[in-house]
């Protein structure tokens, strides 16, 4: 049996990636691993962000862990910051990542262009440490994550595989990535030459479908996607970016081949595929938002599945610090 791990942090609005990529995949591992499956607060903290913000989006996600089918007997659902052992771990392993190692992570290459000039955090640089014992705190095997935390997760395996060097044992699981079956990237609607992530930018952000959108903004956006003006459902991620973006966030939702929906959709016009995209994507999505609306209604709840979790997740964190602790030397 494996185990599994993986979080997401709560800093903003969600979208259709992050339920392709995350919310709709992490279930599918509980049957037959060992699952721990966390929000990621403290990693929350790496960018400005208002409490009150914060607060509610971490209810949020867990809210979403569950309508998404995670089942709190079958998965450890957690909060990263109940877990004090990692922040220990933290401190221990930050002396044993290099400077270069960091400097030469995407994440925080884009961030730091991104900010240009305005004040920096430190826990933006050493992200990645964290999050690398987020992992071993748990003698993860399997990481699920989009491709964009892949270099985080490799990164991870060499740190483990470095210390496991210095002290000559096996004291850290080397841990590695699984990237999301449905991989087709998502893109945005009004630009598909870009990720769909979440944008400040008004014009952007219409290309992008959040969790929290309502059907009609759902509809609407999906049918004014930007196409091309030829008139044939065909894939051609080059020539015709938009309906290519179009057909797979169709193939993942139906969870059909790209062929079967090109003879599907043969001699369709635009309007109808698009049509069918939208209903394609809200049969799925209205009952998880309706499940998660139940959810984040129940506050108690939520706060009994934190805590229940972050007993049992504390547990194994508790006899791997442990380890950790005595081969360095500090117990
Ligand atoms: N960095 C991840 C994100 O941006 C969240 C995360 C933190 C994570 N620690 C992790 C994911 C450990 C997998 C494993 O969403």
């Amino acid at each position: 049996m494996s185990r599994v791990l993986s979080g997401i942090k709560p800093t903003g609005k969600l979208t259709l990636g992050n339920y392709l990529g995350s919310f709709r995949n992490f279930h599918n591992y509980q049957a037959e691993n060992e699952t721990f499956i966390f929000v990621a607060d403290l990693h929350a903290l790496t960018l400005p962000i208002e409490p009150d913000y914060l607060n509610s989006n971490i209810y949020d996600i867990i809210a979403y862990y569950l309508a998404s089918g995670l089942d709190p007997e079958k998965t450890v659902l957690f909060k990263q910051s109940d877990i004090y052992e990692v922040s220990v771990l933290d401190t221990i392993l930050i002396n044993y990542i290099y400077m270069g190692e960091l400097s030469r992570m995407i994440q925080y290459k884009e961030k730091v262009k991104e900010l240009n000039n305005a004040k920096i955090g430190v826990g933006i640089f050493t992200y990645p440490v964290l999050m690398a014992c987020d992992i071993f705190l748990y003698d993860s095997d399997i990481v699920p994550v989009g491709e964009d935390q892949r270099q985080h997760v490799e990164l991870a395996h060499d740190i483990a595989r470095r210390f496991n060097a210095r002290y000559k044992g096996e004291y850290i699981k080397l841990p590695h990535t699984a990237l999301p079956k449905a991989g087709k990237r998502i893109m945005n609607l009004v630009d598909p030459s870009r990720k769909m992530s979440k944008s400040d930018d008004s014009a952007i952000s219409k290309g992008v479908i959040y969790l929290e959108d309502n059907e009609k903004t759902i509809r609407k956006k999906i049918m004014s996607a930007v196409t091309d003006s030829d008139t044939k459902v065909i894939y051609d991620p080059t020539n015709k970016p938009g309906i290519s973006n179009l057909i797979n966030i169709y193939c993942a939702f139906k969870n059909v081949e790209v062929s079967e929906v090109e003879k599907r959709f043969e001699g369709a016009n635009y309007g109808t595929f698009k049509k069918a995209v939208a209903d394609a994507v809200l049969e799925e999505l209205i009952p998880f938002k309706e499940k998660f609306n139940t959810y984040r209604q129940n506050k108690a709840l939520l706060d009994q599945i934190f805590k229940d979790g972050a007993s049992k997740a504390r547990k194994i964190a508790d006899k791997v610090l442990d380890r950790i602790m005595k081969v360095v030397g500090l117990r």
